[in-house]
């Protein structure tokens, strides 16, 4: 029987890969997904061949993780806990998906990841796996074997020839894609630690940034983003410029506690460069062509689906029906957002949209003719007639 293993080529897959074989008697079919992450993939897919692998794929989905992820979720505004621009937790649906597209292509009855018992990750993984194909069996190894650390899976990996990696295991636990660079644990595992600014991989450190500031412009049609300073990108391309402007003035890192679905706090730094600009800017589009009310209830569903996304729940009805309504609300999200960016600050400095509400002519302190003030006195005598009401009665109270 065939099992299909989510695999990235490090020591901990490769063990899994093993041990699949060794445990169960699987013909193992590696995959691995290119989100993005910077990695020697035709190396990875010779190492899964020669760790035992029957099959091994390496998938580029850039795109589709753009177009179809990132974009969606910045549309609808969601950002988890306030802060946290879900790199991570919208790569694992659509790498779920891959791995179910294979099974299936290939006629696998399970499918077998890396994650921990401990985290959000195998959740997302499991969740989507059960959304898509509910006869496929799932397998997360770290749940089930007795190896309980780095030295157990060397160990292991000694045993059955799997060649270990002669660079030193990064401390961290890291995960990166084409949006963003995690890091979590080693000595952030203690919080009262202040991290270490050489962790950074996508941003220099905000103080190392240039003493003066720079300009990006940044276009929107539709909530999308389409142009740079005035150019044409496909969307890969797009994150990818944003990252090296962001990154060059140390833009997009954060360093918080979150918690996590399972239950516990966990605390880590991210790298979000591009991101951060295109939620900044897609933010300072919305208060200009976004009307109040729609403005107020879009920031609940901005919450909402950002749980949705962390908690792994992308394929489901309820995040479906959240997209036709972000989508509507986008129609009219078109126009140009300019930012400075300055030592790890983002700020916008200027908008504008063929679609604005917002009407010079009527905002001026200078005359017009589309507002009269007088109009002001009997709309707050029925706006705050409520407030009078109250205020009468105490005051009859407290003179009786
Ligand atoms: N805490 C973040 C999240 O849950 C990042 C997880 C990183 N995952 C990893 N396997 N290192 O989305
Ligand atoms: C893991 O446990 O695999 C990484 C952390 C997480 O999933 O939250």
């Amino acid at each position: 029987e065939k099992v299909v293993l989510a695999y990235s080529g490090g020591l901990d897959t490769s063990v899994i890969l093993k041990w699949l074989e060794n445990t169960y008697q699987y013909e193992v079919i590696a995959v691995c997904v290119n989100v993005g992450q910077e990695d020697d993939f035709p190396a990875i897919k010779k190492k899964a061949l020669s760790t035992g692998a029957i099959k091994a794929y390496v998938l580029d989905v850039k795109e589709e993780f753009v177009t179809d992820y990132i974009f969606p979720t910045l549309k609808a505004g969601a950002v988890y806990e306030d802060d946290y621009l879900l790199g991570t937790s919208f790569a694992r649906p659509l790498i779920a998906k891959k791995l179910v597209e294979i099974a299936e292509a290939e006629g696998a009855v399970a499918i077998a990841h890396g994650a921990t018992g401990k985290g959000n990750d195998q959740v997302r993984f499991e969740a989507t796996i059960k959304a898509l194909n509910p006869y496929l069996k799932i397998i997360a190894p770290w749940r089930i074997w007795d190896l309980k650390s780095r030295e157990d899976c060397i160990d292991y990996a000694a045993k059955n020839n799997i060649p270990i990696p002669v660079t030193k295991k990064d401390i961290y636990s890291r995960d990166s894609n084409i949006w963003h660079m995690s890091h979590e644990g080693g000595n952030l595992e203690d919080t009262w630690n202040q991290h270490e600014t050489n962790i950074y991989k996508m941003c220099v450190a905000p103080e190392d940034a240039p003493n003066t500031p720079g300009y990006v412009e940044i276009q929107f049609e539709a909530g999308v983003p389409v142009a740079v300073d005035g150019v044409k990108y496909n969307p890969v391309d797009m994150i990818e410029k944003l990252n090296t402007i962001a990154g060059a003035h140390g833009v997009g890192i954060i360093d918080i506690v979150e918690n996590r679905l399972v239950g516990m706090k966990s605390r880590g730094v991210y790298e979000t460069p591009g991101g951060t600009l295109l939620f900044q800017a897609h933010k300072s589009l919305e208060k200009l062509t976004l009307d109040r009310a729609t403005m107020n209830f879009k920031k609940g569903i901005s919450e909402k689906y950002a749980q949705l996304v962390y908690d792994g729940l992308w394929f489901t009805p309820l995040k479906e029906a959240l997209d036709q309504f972000v989508d509507s609300t986008q129609q009219y999200v078109t126009g140009s957002v300019k930012l400075k960016l300055f030592k790890g600050t983002c700020t916008s400095v200027a908008s504008t949209s063929q679609y604005s509400l917002y009407n010079e002519e009527f905002v001026t302190f200078g005359e017009d003719d589309v507002y009269n003030q007088k109009d002001a006195e009997g709309f707050i005598n029925l706006f705050a007639l409520p407030l009078k009401i109250r205020s009468i009665m105490k005051f009859e109270q407290e003179n009786k």
